[in-house]
């Protein structure tokens, strides 16, 4: 998957998953998005970095967060956006990945940005795709969930500098969640002095201890010192029987509540993906409250994926683009 998403330069081609990718890479993204940050108190709020590109929202899964920030980063970056409704879509009557990729291929985008139900499907598309292509995930499965990872770790490195001193705790649905194996990826490289996953032991994955984490089944133990805690929505949608007794057991052992929050650094900030349930995996309380981070988290999106999508842009070579049909396709944008 390396070779897939790094140009042999070294540049970013793909952002398809954090595993393969290096430390400069992901601290060149974070430099990126830092550089972009000043944009939203400009009066206008756009950059031409990819005008005239066409960049299309390919979503097979719901998602609120994830797709406007895309699109605003996009808009911002100057690009035209087309948001496929795929419920209104024909893959509904049964076309392929495939064909509705060759489809849009014809109406000449340049960048497509995926989120599936299937691990694996944005690598699909990449590996498929004309060369001039750019494909960035935005969540496969259980699988990888990049640009999420990539404003979590902007969003502690906004807040607590140096990595090499954190220790980070990620709360939840360990088993289930794309988010939290992208998260732990970042930390690791990033060189984070100790990540630590906190779950009830049906929601951790087998051998979990292999992803260079520390384990625990208690919540107080798990976030004892902790600088950073990431909580984790329950994700029922992926679950197959009764993983858990109830919600409400679930948010007694592992809901964050001010009270649990005082074994933690007094420093410490709290952070959600989202979409948050309230009551179940943390209290209005904590989630409202003054450490918690969580729309920092999503207005860091907006910057991080404007910076993983004029990166991945910027790679474009006149070498690779083989389609004469493909417009800009040998122009750099940055
Ligand atoms: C996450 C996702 O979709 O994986 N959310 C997000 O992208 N903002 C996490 C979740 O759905 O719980």
């Amino acid at each position: 998957m390396s070779n897939l998403q790094v140009d042999e330069n070294g540049r970013l081609r793909h952002f398809l998953s954090i595993e393969g990718l290096n430390r400069q890479i992901l601290t060149d993204i974070l430099d990126t998005a830092e550089s972009f940050s000043g944009i939203t108190d400009q009066h206008i709020k756009k950059v031409p970095l990819l005008r005239g590109r066409i960049i299309v929202n390919l979503f097979f899964e719901s998602s609120t967060r994830t797709r406007t920030t895309f699109e605003l980063a996009a808009k911002r970056l100057s690009a035209d956006v087309l948001n496929i409704n795929i419920n209104a879509s024909a893959t509904t009557k049964g076309e392929t990945l495939l064909d509705t990729l060759r489809n849009l291929e014809a109406m000449h985008c340049d960048m497509f940005i995926v989120r599936h139900a299937e691990s694996g499907s944005a690598h699909f598309i990449a590996q498929h795709a004309q060369p001039h292509i750019r494909v960035i995930n935005a969540g496969d499965g259980r699988h990888s969930h990049p640009t999420q990872a990539m404003l979590d770790m902007l969003t502690i490195r906004r807040h607590k500098k140096d990595f090499s001193k954190l220790k980070v705790a990620i709360v939840g649905d360990i088993l289930h969640s794309r988010v939290a194996r992208s998260q732990i990826q970042a930390l690791s490289i990033l060189g984070t002095s100790e990540i630590r996953v906190v779950a009830p032991r049906t929601l951790l994955p087998a051998k979990v201890q292999s992803l260079g984490v520390h384990a625990y089944t208690d919540l107080k133990e798990g976030i004892r010192d902790a600088d950073v805690i990431i909580m984790l929505r329950l994700q029922q949608e992926r679950m197959q029987g009764a993983l858990l007794p109830s919600s409400h057991e679930y948010f007694q052992l592992y809901g964050l509540t001010e009270e649990k929050l005082s074994c933690a650094n007094k420093d410490v900030i709290i952070m959600h993906p989202g979409p948050i349930n309230r009551g179940i995996e943390m209290d209005s309380q904590v989630a409202d409250g003054p450490r918690s981070v969580v729309l920092q988290q999503v207005s860091n999106g907006i910057d991080v994926r404007m910076a993983v999508m004029s990166m991945a842009m910027g790679s474009i070579n006149t070498a690779e683009t083989t389609d004469p049909n493909a417009p800009n396709a040998s122009k750099e944008t940055r």
